[in-house]
């Protein structure tokens, strides 16, 4: 008997992929088919799946051609996959040509031709709306988000914004797209969303206005630096039927899922302790380090640390101690936030003139996990119990500098998919302007 074996992710299923199969099969008696999981997909770059896995097998089930499907969560998968099926041919169409040739050391590679005109990203592309997006700020973020919104179907960079004309002409020129300097309300009728990444300051000003103008944000972080401005943007978002998200990046980032996920799992038993260290140290003329009022630790990184804090140990804290180093301005260098929980405790420690290792741990009543710089992108962590030789290791996959996961779930919010909030509900990020509003008062006494 001739086993054949093809993958695929089999997205709003098309012709390719009936065709594709019934090819496949035809090359022998056992055709096997790989549907690949939404976590591997969106670990290798490939955001915005819109069908849920059920779904994609339950296509492939329809065609009569597969006579076993079977699911792909991993790289390397294929080797260890003809090798436990026995197979005779491995197919993918010819879009892969050359890709595969390494499996020829175990079976027979054949590239089938790809049937033209029609694929899932073609598909995609027509059933999101496009969301033509306006950039405001033109400063270092502003590139990062350019060249990982290439990766997400349906969002377009029409415009940019900046007071600061020699900025935004400049980025405008490089993006090829217009700008506008002055008239903000004008800016925000031709575009359906905006990315915000100006300074700290203006961020609720910017997000306010856009709402106001029924424009979906995503926002730098902090979105806010109090708690009533924080629930009155969400709330405002909620009455208007609008998306606003908080860019904070980790949130969105698969390996993160993965680390808050195996936390819950029990796995190192009741959550006790997080602790989170994130420096970075600023040129000392940056904004960073001379922005008395807005620049800062705290204010930079709180959003970073405070994440798993909120996400691990919940909203409702008891108690915060704050402890910073400033310069003479007044600006924190370093600053440790101590919370305190009703059945745990936290810390976060942020620097801009300090430098420490920045990890994360999670301590549990039966192990603890540790996940090392950079944490916040979350390439890998590590669980460990009482025997030290028990280590059980978690390399996630990341693509780019993870601002791609963040812009694609803006966008599929903005199509309807992904309705429930999981990854920041609008309660945690204003928990975190809560907090951050305590910071403010305590660094104004
Ligand atoms: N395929 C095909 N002809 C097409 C589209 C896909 O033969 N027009 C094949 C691919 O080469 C692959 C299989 O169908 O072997 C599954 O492809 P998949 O990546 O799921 O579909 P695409 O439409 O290529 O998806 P995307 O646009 O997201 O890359």
């Amino acid at each position: 008997m001739k086993k054949v074996i093809t993958y695929g992710t089999f997205d709003l299923f098309h012709e390719g992929h009936y065709k594709l199969l019934q090819r496949a099969k035809s090359l022998g008696d056992y055709l096997i088919v790989g549907v690949t999981t939404e976590h591997f997909d969106e670990a290798r770059g490939k955001v915005n799946v819109i069908d849920p896995i059920m779904e994609r097998i339950e296509n492939v089930k329809r065609t009569g051609f597969a006579d076993e499907i079977i699911v792909e969560d991993h790289d390397g998968q294929k080797i260890e996959d003809i090798q436990k099926y026995g197979v005779d041919i491995f197919v993918l169409g010819s879009d892969w040509m050359g890709t595969y040739d390494y499996l020829k050391a175990f079976c027979e590679v054949v590239y089938l031709e790809r049937t033209p005109d029609i694929s899932s990203t073609i598909l995609r592309n027509k059933s999101f709306q496009i969301v033509r997006t306006g950039i405001v700020g033109t400063g270092r973020i502003a590139p990062r988000f350019v060249s990982e919104a290439k990766y997400v179907s349906g969002i377009h960079l029409v415009r940019a914004f900046n007071p600061e004309e020699k900025s935004a002409r400049q980025f405008a020129k490089r993006c090829e797209i217009e700008y506008d300097t002055e008239n903000y309300e004008k800016f925000l009728q031709k575009v359906d969303a905006v990315y915000i990444a100006s300074p700290n300051e203006t961020h609720y000003d910017y997000t306010k206005r856009a709402l106001e103008s029924g424009k979906h944000v995503l926002c730098e972080k902090p979105v806010a630096f109090t708690r009533k401005e924080a629930e009155e943007l969400y709330a405002l978002a909620k009455e208007k039927q609008l998306v606003l998200l908080e860019a904070v990046k980790t949130a969105y980032c698969p390996g993160f899922q993965q680390l808050l996920n195996v936390a819950h799992s029990g796995k190192i038993g009741e959550i006790k302790d997080v602790e989170a260290t994130f420096t970075r140290l600023a040129d000392p003329k940056s904004r960073e380090r001379t922005d008395a009022e807005y620049g800062g630790s705290f204010l930079e990184f709180g959003s970073y640390t405070l994440l798993p804090i909120i996400k691990l140990l919940g909203q409702n804290y008891q108690a915060l101690h704050f402890n910073s180093i400033c310069n003479e301005e007044g600006l924190d260098l370093y600053t440790k936030l101590q919370l305190e929980y009703p059945n745990g405790m936290a810390s976060a420690k942020m620097g801009v003139g300090v430098k420490s290792e920045g990890q994360l741990v999670i301590a549990g009543t039966k192990g603890y996990i540790l996940a090392p710089s950079p944490w916040w992108l979350t390439r890998r962590f590590e669980v460990h119990y009482e025997n030290p030789n028990q280590v059980e290791t978690y390399e996630p996959n990341f693509q780019g500098d993870g601002l791609r996961y963040e812009i694609s779930e803006f966008v599929s919010k903005i199509n309807g998919i992904n309705k429930k909030d999981y990854k920041l509900t609008a309660g945690e990020a204003i928990t975190m302007a809560a907090i951050t509003e305590e910071f403010m008062k305590r660094k104004h006494k």
